[in-house]
């Protein structure tokens, strides 16, 4: 596929996945996709087994990502984990502002925001997350609700920042139901999102950074909703549990 962006498709395993299985899976995918030099390939295995696969992935062309991390250093904070101790472990990435965590853990755009600075201040990336439910979709507010999150979760960025910055639509109806987004209904909200952080960094930093699509993404329809102008690649959550399911799809992408 041609185009100037890097497609990236990243595995969210979410609260999957014991230690030994994620060192079978990642295993499985390091030497299924060993000859992949297209596109960035990520896998965000939960906390526990990020130290093991992380010695598994370290001479691959797999990237390792994690799926949260505090908005502070290290300290007198039960239960958060800081950026020096992912990045002791390679991690190069980490998923912010998954809309489970805004529904489940009730994390706010200034919560992701902080914690998106706080991943640039430490040398990791980003993955941006946002999207409407089903109702907002259906009371047409998709835009106003998407530019919010958007304009919200990335305060303060810089405009380096920002160009490292991955960004993640993730439609809530969309996530784990087998709904997909059609790829012209996920183009148009690209497009707008794009339009925002021009209106935002400016066009040239816009047309550089990349916007994953997520939401039952699957091996039958990565290549449709990939070859949309403005979709960078995949956040991939049910599908990348699997090592033959997450390889369809990337080789499907290419
Ligand atoms: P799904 O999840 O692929 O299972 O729909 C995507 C995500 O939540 O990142």
């Amino acid at each position: 596929m041609d185009k100037t962006r890097r497609l990236i498709i990243a595995g969210n395993w979410k609260s999957n996945k014991t230690n030994s299985e994620a060192v079978a899976l990642v295993s499985e995918l390091i030497r299924d996709l060993a000859n992949v030099k297209e596109l960035d390939i990520v896998v965000c295995p939960p906390f526990t087994a990020l130290s093991d696969v992380s010695r598994l992935v370290l001479e691959s062309n797999i990237r390792l990502g994690a799926q949260n991390l505090s908005d502070a250093g290290y300290g007198a904070f039960t239960g958060e984990i800081a950026p020096g101790m992912l990045r002791e472990l390679s991690v190069r990435y980490v998923i912010l502002g998954h809309s489970e965590r805004r529904q489940f853990q009730k994390e706010t755009d200034a919560q992701v925001a902080r914690k998106a600075a706080n991943a640039h201040s430490n040398n990791l990336i980003p993955i941006v997350c946002f999207g409407e439910t089903l109702a907002e979709r259906e009371a047409g507010i998709t835009e106003q609700i998407v530019e919010t999150q958007v304009r919200g979760s990335l305060a303060g960025l810089s405009v380096e920042q920002m160009e490292m910055t991955v960004l993640a639509y993730e439609p809530v109806w969309a996530i784990g139901t087998g709904k997909t987004a059609s790829s012209a209904q996920a183009q148009e909200v690209h497009a707008f999102v794009r339009q925002v952080l021009t209106s935002l960094y400016g066009e040239s930093v816009s047309r550089r950074v990349r916007i994953q699509y997520g939401g039952s993404v699957k091996g039958s329809n990565a290549r449709e909703l990939l070859g949309q102008p403005d979709i960078d690649g995949a956040l991939v959550g049910g599908a990348s549990l699997d090592s033959k399911n997450f390889v369809e799809i990337i080789k499907n992408s290419i």
